[in-house]
């Protein structure tokens, strides 16, 4: 099989490259190890930026977002007895949109069966080849057991964290930084309808919580656990307990409704980036690239913005051999993945509690100066409705 490019991964940034760069008389075949459904089931992030959804119009996959997002023009901010609303409209002009990683997936996934586009689900022992000549390949075991090659300009790794490409550029040609938390977030969605008109990110003495939606009857609720946590030990009434105590129940006429909870996991949180963000014929976009920890919401974010600076510069390189904006691609990629790595990390460690008392004053009064500054409120205005892509 040949192709222009091959996309490892059928995530949200593998899925979008093939569709923006399809819109540019460019071909791809994507291979995925795991099947569709899987793909589009998995519960993942929430909030869309203002320059995701700007750019996800402009490519005509805005209609079931316009139609069933929900835009937000801010985020409350919380600590026991105060909660303060973060307006981002008035501090800085951008909203965000509410509306689910998987009903994203699902779009894409849509749009380019519809554009038949070649995808290759349900893959084994994918491997990528040749990424220092201009004859890249790849190769992998299809469903029915036969080994098969795909042969391409250009390779993408669309593959997050666990998958082949990173791993692939050799440990001489590359950099990475990691941060693990000891922490992690139990996170569960409920079959109720949301007790907040915007989400509530709380900062408490016995863990940070946060009350987030998909839908107007269906709510996301994040709580800080041990990162040793067992689900069996969190009975659902024991759940709801401490998101009430967490986020306030009963303060200020406010309550939180509890609800059946159809699905409940722990997550790692952690920090991670690797550079370049390309060796030779092979560029990485998102979690292949970079993990933010999901305070702040700049995942997906963060992975449509690389892919929304990939598609021109492979475009640029294939269609009229200039290859400037893949040169450069890393480079400007990286500036925003650092910006975001920060704001993460800083949204992060602001909000949870780490066991230090210390790091405790500090948290207080930075969200004391959040809390009265427009100074301290427009730059995490500014950081969370998203910075404009090319940054
Ligand atoms: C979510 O809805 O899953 C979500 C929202 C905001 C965050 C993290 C997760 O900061």
């Amino acid at each position: 099989m040949r192709t222009q490019v091959a996309i490892v991964g059928a995530g949200p940034a593998g899925l979008l490259l093939s569709h923006l760069l399809d819109r540019s008389g460019i071909e791809s075949v994507i291979v995925e190890t795991r099947e569709r459904d899987y793909v589009e089931a998995r519960i993942r992030a929430g909030i869309l930026e203002q320059s995701t959804t700007d750019l996800l119009r402009e490519a005509g996959l805005g209609d079931r977002m316009g139609r069933e997002g929900e835009e937000h023009r801010g985020i409350y901010l919380q600590v026991p007895h105060e909660r303060h609303h973060v307006d981002f409209v008035d501090l800085v002009g951008r909203r965000v949109t509410v509306y689910g990683q998987t009903e994203l997936t699902k779009d894409l996934g849509r749009a380019r069966a519809a554009a038949g586009q070649e995808i290759r689900y349900g893959v084994r022992g994918t491997a990528v080849h040749d990424l220092d000549t201009d004859r890249p390949y790849v190769t992998f075991t299809g469903p029915d057991g036969a080994t098969e090659r795909l042969d391409a300009d250009v390779v993408v790794g669309c593959d997050g964290s666990f998958g082949p490409c990173r791993a692939a550029i050799p440990a001489a040609a590359k950099q990475t930084w990691q941060r693990t938390y000891p922490y992690a977030w139990l996170g569960i969605l409920a079959d109720v309808a949301p007790s907040t008109d915007e989400l509530i990110y709380a900062w408490h003495p016995d863990g940070f919580a946060m009350h987030s939606m998909r839908s107007p009857t269906v709510s996301r609720l994040y709580l800080q656990v041990p990162t040793d946590t067992d689900l069996a030990e969190w009975p659902d009434d024991r759940i709801w307990d401490a998101l009430a105590t967490r986020l306030g129940h009963g303060q200020d006429g406010w309550t939180l409704t509890p609800g059946p909870i159809t699905d409940k996991s722990v997550l790692p949180m952690r920090s991670f980036v690797q550079q370049p963000m390309r060796h030779g014929r092979l560029f990485l976009a998102g979690d292949a690239a970079h993990i933010v920890p999901p305070t702040g919401a700049k995942g997906l974010n963060l992975a449509v913005a690389d892919v929304a600076l990939l598609a021109p510069a492979l475009t640029a390189l294939l269609k009229d051999r200039n290859p400037a904006l893949a040169d450069a691609y890393s480079d400007t990629a990286l500036r925003r993945v650092w910006r975001c790595t920060h704001f993460s990390w800083w949204m992060t460690t602001m909000l949870h509690q780490s066991g230090d008392p210390f790091d405790q004053q500090l948290q207080l009064s930075q969200l004391r100066w959040l809390a009265t500054s427009r100074a301290g409120q427009a730059g995490l205005a500014e950081n969370y409705a998203g910075l404009p892509i090319g940054l």
